[in-house]
């Protein structure tokens, strides 16, 4: 058994009304008696419990921490502190983009509980994009979350002292990061008992991978970076699985991962998961072509959210840069604007070139290592699903080794579409 700490009691559906009744004011927003509280679990979390809670009056979502990975069991022991940093992201988050992130109610530490505000009729992105739901808001949206909680966390908006007391506060998130680590970073590249790959098909991808030297010194490399540059606070694990949404909302949840990172890793993992949903849509249509339309719409708001990310995050520093780099004392008159300007377009260039290694590490990571996405496994059709993967395996494995083949977004775009054309030895 692994030991909690007093105080701490796994919730169930039986139980959780009452722990809810001793906060008033979460009583209060539900309504009624708590034996009136209709409680049901979602369970469609790999880690944390989550439970939604409807009250005569109002309603919420509640996630709980366990001591272990719930779908794995008490094998994978995980820290409950995992919550503090989620409920710390996620109020930090909060006051730079607003209503971007769902409002939280409570934070019980003892609990590793947060109670926040129920999304419905929201559905979790990745599942609307198998469906092929085009959302407008989106590229605007996750763009706004981007370029604000970045900006505002990093050194261009933060005086040292304040941003040195914001790698403290997240410094502890070790184990969430390890995970990141072992299993983005290292595991796709070399024999892991957690790794799996749609066999037999990839078999030669999978052995071609853990053998290629360039690819892991530039994984490496990536590894390197996430593990060394604290430039602001990320979300950790920004994907289409952490977002919530109707095509007229966006919520961003699920930050268990923060910690002070390099900003392309969060950019990465959402051009990642754009590309990768954009070549699993051959097994969601049900006869060739039916989803061009759709794909199409996929590659136009993945280019849009990379430039719409790099013009609004030029903006803040414009227009906000209240940090300590680049002091502007140093910057005077008009050949130091423009000198200056270049130094910001020069940084979002290195920006860039990490998105793009961070997405292609993530792209890979879905493929050959332990956690898969869903936009992928719900192929059934395993040579088929093969096929979408090998696709992506092959685009992702030359933006991690050519990054200068790709000076932009849109030469991503283009050679994902063109990579559709190429059919896998296999197939
Ligand atoms: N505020 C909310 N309102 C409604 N449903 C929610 C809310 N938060 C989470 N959910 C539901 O619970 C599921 C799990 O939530 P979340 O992703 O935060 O848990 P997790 O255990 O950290 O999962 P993951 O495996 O993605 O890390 C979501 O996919 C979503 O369906
Ligand atoms: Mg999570």
């Amino acid at each position: 058994m692994i030991s909690v700490p007093p105080g701490y009691v796994a919730q169930t559906t039986s139980t959780l009304a009452a722990c809810l009744a001793r906060v008033p004011h979460l009583a209060e927003r539900l309504g009624g008696k708590p034996d009136a509280w209709h409680i049901e679990e979602v369970g469609d979390g790999n880690l944390n419990l989550v439970f939604k809670v409807y009250g005569p009056r109002g309603a919420m979502a509640v996630k709980q921490a366990l001591p272990y990975v719930r779908l794995v069991g008490e094998s994978w022991p995980l820290p409950l502190s995992r919550a503090h940093y989620e409920h710390t992201a996620l109020s930090e988050q909060a006051k730079h983009t607003g209503r971007l992130t769902p409002e939280i109610y409570h934070y019980d530490d003892k609990l590793a509980l947060i109670a926040m505000e129920l999304l419905e009729p929201h559905i979790i992105m990745r599942h609307g994009m198998i469906a092929g739901i085009e959302y407008p808001r989106f590229a605007g949206d996750i763009s706004t979350f981007m370029a604000r909680t970045l900006f505002f966390t990093s050194d261009l908006a933060l005086a040292a002292d304040r941003k040195k007391a914001m790698i403290g506060a997240f410094s502890g998130n070790t184990a969430l990061c390890k995970i990141t680590e072992d299993l983005i970073f290292t595991d796709p590249y070399r024999i892991a008992d957690l790794n799996r790959w749609t066999k037999p098909f990839l078999d030669a991808y999978a052995a071609r991978w853990r053998e290629d030297d360039d690819l892991k010194l530039a994984a490496s490399r990536l590894k390197l970076k996430f593990m060394s540059s604290a430039e602001a606070l990320l979300h950790g694990d920004l994907h289409t699985g952490s977002v919530m949404l109707t095509t007229q909302d966006t919520r961003v949840i699920d930050p268990e991962f923060a910690f002070m990172g390099p900003m392309g890793f969060d950019v990465g993992a959402m051009v990642a998961n754009f590309l990768l949903n954009y070549f699993s849509q051959d097994g969601h249509e049900d006869q060739a072509g039916a989803r061009n339309s759709y794909r199409a719409w996929i590659l136009q708001t993945l280019v849009q959210i990379w430039n719409d990310f790099a013009e609004k995050f030029l903006a803040l520093w414009r227009g906000h840069a209240t940090g300590d780099a680049y002091p502007s004392s140093l910057f005077q008159g008009e050949l130091g604007a423009i000198r200056l300007e270049a130094e910001r377009r020069a940084y979002m260039s290195r920006l860039w070139t990490d998105t793009l290694g961070f997405a292609a590490a993530k792209m890979i990571r879905r493929i050959l290592g332990l956690a898969h996405n869903i936009d992928l496994e719900k192929i059934t059709n395993e040579r088929v699903r093969a096929t979408c993967e090998a696709r992506a395996l092959t685009l992702a494995r030359d933006m991690m080794v050519n990054p200068g083949g790709y000076p932009d977004i849109a030469a991503v775009a283009a050679a994902a579409r063109s990579m559709r054309a190429w059919t896998p030895e296999f197939s």
